[in-house]
């Protein structure tokens, strides 16, 4: 799988996994996250995005790496207006990641201003190699650009799909400008990737699913580092890997991929 640098001195496979909504399931379906995450780290992915949003993932995400942890980068997140609750939740964090986080990001800026400065201090202490910043709406990219503009951070991440590309205006330019790393969250437009185009047209394009399509375009923006596709499907996860293996799609290609995506149903 081809690498990306998301900060310095932190190489990621282009194509990571998210958690959200489908590894918050109980310990029953422990058995398909396990299979999920085995199959990314087999295909050379390495980039795990979780939350303390998102209800039970960052347990199941913790239990599925088991003696593995070594092999992943755990992009994971603070998400809480209260300074004390945030240091519970990176206390939480080193428990599940074995001392340490290579990304911790502020969930949807939430009081990124109180939480910047303890951060910092845990990353200059070795406990945590990167910073970052998300968030999902466009509204808020102006106060992203400032947190950016900051240097307090080593990447961010944003909204990519071909449906949802409000980030190229500003974010991507000055992600570009500031040699920040760039996270695509919902590369697959999350859950309305809807049924594609038919095995010829897949064939021209160089890829066996619509969804590896769909990811191709995300990661043909070269300031995209990495797109991290959620799934409890591990044939998902095979499908989404192999998209991190493409060479990258023509400016032809991609208007392609686009007007497809248009005719969706
Ligand atoms: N910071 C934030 O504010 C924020 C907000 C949203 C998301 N995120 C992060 O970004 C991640 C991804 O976003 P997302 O989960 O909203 O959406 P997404 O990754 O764009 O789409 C996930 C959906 O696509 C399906 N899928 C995955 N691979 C597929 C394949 N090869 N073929 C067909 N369907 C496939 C999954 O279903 P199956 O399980 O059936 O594969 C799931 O329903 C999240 O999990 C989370 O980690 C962050």
């Amino acid at each position: 799988m081809h690498v990306r640098p998301l900060a310095p001195q932190l190489e990621v496979g282009v194509v990571g996994l998210g958690t959200w909504s489908v590894f918050d399931v109980g310990s029953d379906r422990q058995p398909l996250a396990d299979e999920v995450v085995a199959t990314m780290l087999a295909a050379g992915g390495r980039l795990l995005d979780s939350s303390p949003m998102y209800g039970s993932a960052e347990r199941v995400l913790s239990a599925a790496l088991g003696d593995r942890r070594d092999e992943a980068v755990v992009a994971t997140k603070i998400w809480t207006s209260s300074v004390a609750e945030g240091r519970a939740q990176f206390a939480e964090h080193l428990e599940l990641y074995r001392g340490r986080v290579e990304v911790e990001q502020v969930h949807n800026l939430v009081r990124w201003h109180q939480h910047l400065g303890w951060l910092e201090e845990e990353q200059a202490a070795g406990r945590i190699r990167a910073l970052g910043a998300t968030h999902y709406s466009p509204r808020a990219f102006g106060e992203l650009a400032e947190v950016m503009r900051t240097g307090r951070i080593q990447m961010v991440q944003v909204p990519y799909n071909p449906g949802e590309r409000e980030c190229e205006a500003d974010i991507l330019p000055l992600a570009q400008e500031l040699g920040l790393g760039v996270l695509g969250m919902r590369p697959l437009g999350s859950g309305s990737l809807g049924r594609g185009p038919g095995p010829e047209e897949l064939a021209a394009l160089g890829v066996q699913t619509w969804a590896e399509a769909v990811l191709v375009w995300d990661l043909s923006d070269p300031r995209i580092t990495a797109v991290i596709p959620a799934t409890s499907n591990a044939e998902h996860a095979a499908a989404n890997a192999r998209a991190g293996e493409h060479p990258g799609f023509s400016p032809e290609q991609r208007h392609r991929v686009e007007a497809l995506w248009r005719a969706r149903r």
